[in-house]
Parts: C-alpha cells; sequence; structure tokens
C-alpha cells in the first residue's frame, strides 16, 4: 500500500507582481545583510504602510537562517499574510541554505493549515542560475512536507499539506523558465517521495515481491522494461550468495532488473545496483531487539536506484541505465544459512559466512557480477551496508569507496550540488587481506575494525573491469531527528545524488 507518493501539492507559475494576488500567505525571504529593501519585499512593504520596516525596526526579526515571522496584512494588499523567511546573508547563499529556508517557510504554511502559498524569486542574483535556484526552492518547500500517513486511519486529515505553491514573476520569459524548472524539480521530488515511501512502508508490507510490483510502475514509462527473476531462475543461473541470505524465511526473493534505454544504442549503460534487504535481522548471527525495527530500512539502496531511474525517465535523460535491485529478507529459520557456510557466488567465487548478519554484501555480490554482463561504463552500488560507517560519519555523509578516480570526482561533484554529502574512505591493498578465509576465496566479515572498508574490499572481489563505485548509505538512509527539508525516518537518500550525477553524465563527451 504505497501513497501517490505524498506529491499533491502543485506548483504553479504565475505571471504578475507579487502584490496582486489573492492569497492565504506570501512568502519572502529576507536577507539579514540587506542595507536597503529591493525588489518583492520593497513592494510588500511598501503596499502595507510599512510592515517589512516596522518589524525590522524593533529587533523582532533579523532574518538569520530560518528565522521566521507572520504579519497579518488587514487588508492592505490581497495577500492575507506575508512570511517572512529569513535566508541568511545574501553573501553566503547556498542552494542548501534555499532549500532549507523553503522548507522551514513551507511547514510553516502547513501548521497554519492554509491551502496555499505564494512567492516571488526576484532576490536571484545574476550569479546563480534560475534554474537552478527553482530546483532549490521547489524542492524544499516539497521535499520538507514530506509525511507518511498511508498507515493511518485516525486525525488523518489534520496532516493536511497546502494543496498550492505559486512562484510569481513579472516578466514572461523568465516565467517560461521558471516553469519548465519548476516542473524538472518536482519530477525529482516525486521521485524522492517514492523511495521514501518505499522505505517507510513496513516489511510486512515492503516484501521482495512488493518490490517487484513497485518496479513494474516505473515500467510503465516509455524507455523502460523490467525483469524479475524468480528463485528458480536464480538457482538456474546460480545466484547462490543471494538465495544463501533468502534460506531463512518463507518469502521468496527476487532480483530485479529494471532498463531505461534514454540514450543512443551504442551508448554502454550506467549499472547502478541497490541493496534490497527488505528485512534485515541479521539472521542466525541476530541482531539486538532494540531498533531492529528500523531494518525495514535495509532496502533503502534498492529504493533510490528505483526513484533515480523513475526521474531518468521522467525528464528522459538521454543515458542508458541499467538498475539492479537483488531483494530478500534475512530471517533465522529452520532453513536459514548459518555461520561456517561456505557459498559459491554467481561469480564462481567462495565466500565464507561469517556471521549472517553482513549479508548485504553477499547479495550485492552476486548482483555486481551480474551488472558485467551489460559491459556497463560505470558500476555504482547503493546500500546501507555497515553500521561501522555510521559509526566513521554519522548520518550526515554517505561513505564512498571504489576504484575509478574519476567516477568518484563525479560523484563528489553531484554530493556539492544537491547536498547529499559524501566522504571518501581509503580502499588499500592492505585491508584486502582481511577478507581471506582459511578454507574459501574470501570471508563476509573482516572483523570491526575499519568494518565500512573490509566491507567494500570484499565488494571488489565482484567487479571485473569496469570502474566502480560503493556508496555506504546506512548513516544518512534514516533519520532520527527531523532536518529542515528531510523529515525523520526515510530520507530517500541517494535519488538527488544519482540524478545530478546521471544528468551531468549526459554532457560527457
Ligand atoms: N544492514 C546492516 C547495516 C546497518 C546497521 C544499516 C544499522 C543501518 C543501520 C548490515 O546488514 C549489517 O548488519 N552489517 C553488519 C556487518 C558486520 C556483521 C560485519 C554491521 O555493520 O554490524
Ligand atoms: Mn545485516
Ligand atoms: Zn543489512
Amino acid at each position: 500500500m504505497l501513497s501517490d507518493f505524498g506529491g499533491k501539492m502543485r506548483i504553479l507559475t504565475r505571471k504578475g507582481k507579487i502584490t496582486e494576488f489573492k492569497s492565504a500567505a506570501v512568502v519572502v525571504p529576507y536577507f539579514e545583510d540587506v542595507k536597503e529593501l529591493a525588489g518583492a519585499v520593497k513592494l510588500l512593504d511598501e503596499e502595507t504602510g510599512g510592515m517589512i520596516k516596522d518589524i525590522i525596526a524593533t529587533g523582532d526579526f533579523k532574518g538569520t537562517l530560518n528565522q521566521l515571522s507572520v504579519l497579518y496584512t488587514r487588508g492592505l494588499i490581497p495577500a492575507k499574510r506575508i512570511v517572512l523567511a529569513g535566508a541568511g546573508k545574501k553573501t553566503d547563499l547556498t542552494m542548501e541554505k534555499l532549500r532549507s529556508v523553503y522548507a522551514t517557510a513551507a511547514k510553516q504554511i502547513r501548521s497554519l493549515q492554509l491551502k496555499e502559498f505564494f512567492t516571488s524569486l526576484d532576490f536571484i542574483g545574476s550569479n546563480e542560475s534560475i534554474e537552478h535556484t527553482v530546483q532549490a526552492v521547489v524542492e524544499g518547500a516539497v521535499l520538507g512536507l514530506y509525511q507518511y500517513t498511508n498507515y493511518k486511519t485516525v486525525d488523518k486529515d489534520k496532516k493536511r499539506t497546502p494543496n498550492e505553491f505559486v512562484i510569481v514573476e513579472e516578466k514572461e520569459e523568465v516565467c517560461t523558465i521558471i516553469r519548465s524548472s519548476a516542473e524538472r524539480a518536482g519530477i525529482i521530488a516525486r521521485a524522492v517521495f517514492f523511495a521514501r515511501d518505499m522505505v517507510s512502508a513496513p516489511g510486512n508490507d515492503m516484501t521482495p515481491t512488493a518490490m517487484a510490483a513497485e518496479a513494474s510502475k516505473i515500467a510503465a514509462r516509455k524507455n523502460v522494461t523490467l525483469r524479475v527473476l524468480d528463485e528458480r531462475k536464480l538457482k538456474k543461473i546460480g545466484m547462490n550468495a543471494l538465495l544463501g541470505v533468502s534460506k531463512g524465511s518463507a518469502e521468496p526473493a527476487r532480483f530485479i532488473v529494471l532498463e531505461y534505454r534514454g540514450g543512443i544504442n551504442a551508448d554502454p549503460p550506467v549499472a547502478l545496483v541497490g541493496k534490497g534487504l527488505t528485512f534485515d535481522s541479521g539472521g542466525i548471527s541476530i541482531k539486538p531487539a532494540e531498533k531492529m525495527d528500523e531494518m525495514k530500512s535495509d532496502m533503502a539502496g534498492g529504493a533510490a536506484v528505483m526513484g533515480a531511474i523513475m526521474a531518468a525517465a521522467d525528464l528522459k535523460l538521454q543515458v542508458n541505465i541499467v538498475g539492479l535491485i537483488p531483494a530478500t529478507e534475512n530471517l533465522p529459520g529452520g532453513r536459514a544459512y548459518k555461520p561456517g557456510d561456505i557459498l559459491k557466488s554467481l561469480s564462481g567465487k567462495t565466500i565464507e559466512v561469517i556471521s549472517t548478519d553482513a549479508e548485504g554484501r553477499l547479495i550485492l555480490a552476486d548482483a555486481l557480477t551480474y551488472a558485467e554482463r551489460f559491459k556497463p561504463a560505470a558500476i555504482i552500488d547503493l546500500a546501507t551496508l555497515t553500521g561501522a560507517c555510521i559509526i566513521a560519519l554519522g548520518d550526515l555523509a554517505i561513505g564512498m569507496l571504489g576504484t575509478d578516480k574519476e567516477l568518484k570526482n563525479r560523484l563528489k561533484d553531484a554530493a556539492e550540488k544537491t547536498g547529499e554529502r559524501l566522504w571518501e574512505l581509503p580502499l588499500w591493498e592492505e585491508y584486502h587481506e582481511l577478507i581471506k578465509s582459511d578454507v574459501a576465496d574470501f570471508k563476509n566479515t573482516g572483523g570491526r575494525p575499519g568494518g565500512a572498508i573490509t566491507a567494500a574490499a570484499f565488494l571488489s572481489k565482484f567487479i571485473g573491469k569496469s570502474p566502480w563505485v560503493h556508496l555506504d548509505i546506512a548513516g544518512p538512509a534514516w533519520l532520527t531527528k527531523d532536518r529542515s527539508y528531510i523529515p525523520k525516518g526515510a530520507t530517500g537518500i541517494g535519488v538527488r545524488l544519482l540524478v545530478q550525477f546521471l544528468k551531468d553524465w549526459q554532457k560527457r563527451d
């Protein structure tokens, strides 16, 4: 039971002056370092008899980042309220701050139970492009309002979100740019909601079979095709690492292959591989009970890959993509795989299972081997792979490891642009020693020290010649506290990063 991705708020662009429109509220960013009012703020101030200057003069509102003040216009202009949204110093403005300003304002609009809000983007200097600004504003406003209410039956209407966000602009040419930029931003936000919804969904409903059903919704789009390998097929081709993990569960495993072809035929695809562990109990090496419920989010990598392909198809990006999602549960059961077991992976390489809780790398091993069949130009995997990565970086950064400098640089660049930040960890030769097994080719754990790195070292054994990067999203996939435009819970991390990466990939020679 997934929602229509909560993307219910319409985003409109209208030509005219901000003071002309009748609305519940007008949101205007206010910069703390302005010397003299200009643009929309000035207009609103003048037509309300100096309301904005007044509140500034009292010192009650300064415009520091995310500070808010609601002014009631008492019929002086058609808009009922002016929401002053502190945006910090104009000289320090970043797209990340702008996302946060509009998320904070949008949440204020929601808490006032208003149906709509208007804004003007005439603060854009000549330096920032309109397109990027609109993207940040729309993403902030929409993503900040995310709520997962699919399973609520009581008080559901208290969670109502505004249904219209209107950007007002005086110049027709600029309106056109805003309109198309807002549409593209809306597509991306919808894909983030799709991923968040999948990750928020409980394990009893978001099974491997249900993930495949979600994939088929994406495959309804132009140029997208879907193949789902069932257990019979997986046995036949020898995906025994994936099958090994799934043995303890009564839910059948699935291997999801989503292809999007927006590029020319000869263009080798980007392979995106996402961990699809729909519930990770740890298996026989069972996890402690505390917070085990959060392990429904262990398919966040798979959800991100699906969201990214959804957005790429809707944006009609000129790239070829293959998305690979090994999906299974990890449960203890009479037939469950055990510590000491040896699995023969799809690659033919053998793996000694030390901990059944190091299951992600096992299912990814088979998926990475499979990815090489597509002769991809790059392989990027996303996985909530290790607790060690959370210890290293917290929930603020994705851990990045890989074999290809150019690919890493492209991802760093996309991370900077989207605010889905990442940090590189080393993958030196010495770490590879730690995953050698006495009885098989490799073992599936390398001990606690450097756990995020030895996990990546393990994955690297299943990469052939393709440039490869591994993104450990264990930290940022799930938040325990609200952030401005990311409510606590499922974040949809990776979707915006991958979409930005793919957008830039189009322009590659
Ligand atoms: N899915 C977990 C990693 C994880 C933990 C993600 C907490 C998000 C929050 C993964 O399958 C796992 O259990 N990893 C083990 C590996 C260890 C046994 C080598 C870990 O990190 O403890
Ligand atoms: Mn695990
Ligand atoms: Zn896991």
